[in-house]
């Protein structure tokens, strides 16, 4: 009965000589551990299916309650903040596996003639999956991803004649809200995963038109017009098929990469969701996941004038060797001991994208936020204040000015210390500092009113070190001040 059920399909299908033939299709023997980098990215990727389905029965995307339908998930759902934590991590492992993966087919040649395609269609699928890491990120909709969100929308509004117009189209408005969150979700539901689907399949049926590449043996070169032939004696008299061997290895190295995403979900738990987004609190710092995080650290300490050059000038240079390296490099050596500069260059792209990944979470530039909280006012700078100016210490206090400034040895990095601004500044320009922000600070124009500028500059006045004694002789162009500065007129009140 069975047999007479699949032989009907059979005989429609005909899947036996398509199946039949990828299962042992024969692989060349020194295909060994290296090679299973591409079905671990692969399993991770069936694993997002899952879940991201999963997930995608309880989300709501709409503006307005995409963050408590995930905290609905994490806190009540049954189970729920173990599938968070294993789409995220399966996200993480799957950016990691690809990268390897592709790091490895780089070192082994395996981009060369004839498998030019593969390697393109393999770009193709790591930017998909890039953009699914980005898009997933937007959908979490808490504070990281509404800033991740804004520093990335600044970075392509500086596309030349376009730019604006780009911003408008992805976020459906000139602001970020709920049309973006819309477009985000239909992204990173339907369309990338569509592609990512029809690319993968394409990759495949590549990878099994032009074979495996061969492990690479120094000296020996790919040349166009012998290398298939010889491929084909490989493969066909000392190769081996694909089941069981190298299968097995494939099934061994899925089943740990399995083991440790769920290891992973259940130690580390769910990403965020990590406060409500609120477009007015201007002190917040994006902190975007580890593979963008090299990207904010390029940004925050780059020079102000590099920076339109290589937001704009370095990924496409970046992105057009990737698709032309096949060309570029089609024939010739493929063990990766005769191609010192390909060596070379996969080392400083790891430790660089490395040592910014570290700087962006450890940077000293980047705020502390719960300094405002956490540390008081040193108290040699409130005594023997005007009420005005203990007024003024309070501002700096509660707008966590001292997230980014350090008094008295204690705040962020990010600006300067601000214990001895005023031998730097006089009033009127402390005041524009704050009202127009400017060199990486927020404006805070519109969220201070014009009594706590007063109070705020009557205090940042008495930042000299000598305050209490005489005006340092050093500093006679910021004489103490002997009066409260006139109250500022502001722009737009
Ligand atoms: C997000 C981080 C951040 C926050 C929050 C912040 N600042 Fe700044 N601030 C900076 C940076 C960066 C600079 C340096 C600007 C430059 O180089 O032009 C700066 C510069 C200044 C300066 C000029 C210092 C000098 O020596 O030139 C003053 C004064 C100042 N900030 C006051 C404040 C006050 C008051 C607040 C709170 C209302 C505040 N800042 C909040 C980042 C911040």
């Amino acid at each position: 009965m069975l047999k007479n059920v699949l032989k009907w399909f059979e005989d429609r299908l005909h899947l036996t000589e398509v199946v039949g033939p990828s299962m042992t299709h024969p692989v060349p023997r020194s295909a060994k551990w290296w090679y299973v980098f591409g079905s671990m990215t692969l399993v991770l990727f069936i694993c997002q299916i899952v879940t991201g389905i999963s997930l995608s029965l309880l989300y709501v995307p709409s503006a307005s309650q995409a963050f408590e339908s995930l905290e609905y998930i994490t806190f009540q759902a049954e189970m729920g903040w173990f599938l968070r934590a294993l789409h995220v991590w399966g996200s993480h492992l799957m950016v990691g596996a690809m990268t390897i993966h592709m790091i490895q087919v780089f070192l082994f040649g395996a981009f060369k003639y004839p498998r030019e395609l593969t390697w393109i269609c393999g770009v193709l699928l790591f930017f998909c999956t890039l953009g699914m890491a980005f898009t997933g990120q937007v959908l979490r909709w808490d504070q990281d991803s509404y800033w991740g969100l804004g520093v990335g929308m600044s970075m392509a509004g500086r596309v030349p004649w376009i730019g604006p117009e780009l911003v408008h189209f992805v976020l459906g408005g000139p602001i970020i809200g709920g049309e973006a969150l819309s477009r985000f979700f239909a992204l990173h539901v339907f369309v990338i995963p569509g592609m990512l689907i029809g690319l993968i399949g394409l990759h495949l049926l590549l990878v099994i038109k032009c074979g495996i590449n061969e492990k690479p043996t120094p000296g020996v070169l790919v040349e166009k017009n012998s290398y298939q032939e010889k491929y084909h004696d490989l493969v066909e008299k000392r190769g081996m098929p694909f089941f069981p061997n190298a299968a097995g290895r494939d099934m061994i190295a899925c089943g740990l990469t399995l083991g440790l995403l769920f290891f992973c979900a259940m130690m580390f738990g769910p990403s965020g969701p990590a406060g409500e987004p609120n477009p007015s609190f201007v002190q917040t710092a994006p902190r975007p996941d580890f593979y963008f995080q090299s990207i904010f650290a390029v940004l925050a300490l780059l020079p102000p004038y590099m920076e339109t050059f290589l937001i704009l000038g370095f990924p496409i240079l970046a992105i057009g060797t990737l698709f032309l390296l096949p060309f570029l490099s089609g024939g010739g050596e493929k063990h990766w001991r005769r191609r010192p500069i390909s060596v070379a260059f996969v080392l400083t792209l790891v430790l660089s994208l490395g040592t910014l990944t570290y700087l962006g979470y450890l940077a000293p530039w980047s705020p502390v936020m719960d300094a405002w909280s956490g540390i008081p006012t040193p108290p040699a700078y409130v005594k023997g204040r005007t009420p005005l100016q203990l007024q003024g210490a309070i501002v700096v206090q509660n707008k966590q000015c001292r997230n980014c400034h350090m008094l008295g040895g204690q705040g962020g990095k990010r600006g300067p210390a601000l214990d001895d601004v005023a031998t730097r500044l006089n009033g009127d320009q402390l005041i524009r500092q704050v009202i127009q922000g400017g060199g990486n600070m927020p404006a805070y124009g519109k969220h201070l009113s014009p009594e706590e500028t007063t109070a705020l500059t009557a205090f940042l006045l008495t930042m000299t070190p000598d305050w209490q004694h005489e005006p340092a002789a050093g500093y006679p162009m910021n004489p103490r001040p002997t009066q409260d500065p006139v109250p500022p007129i502001l722009p737009d009140s």
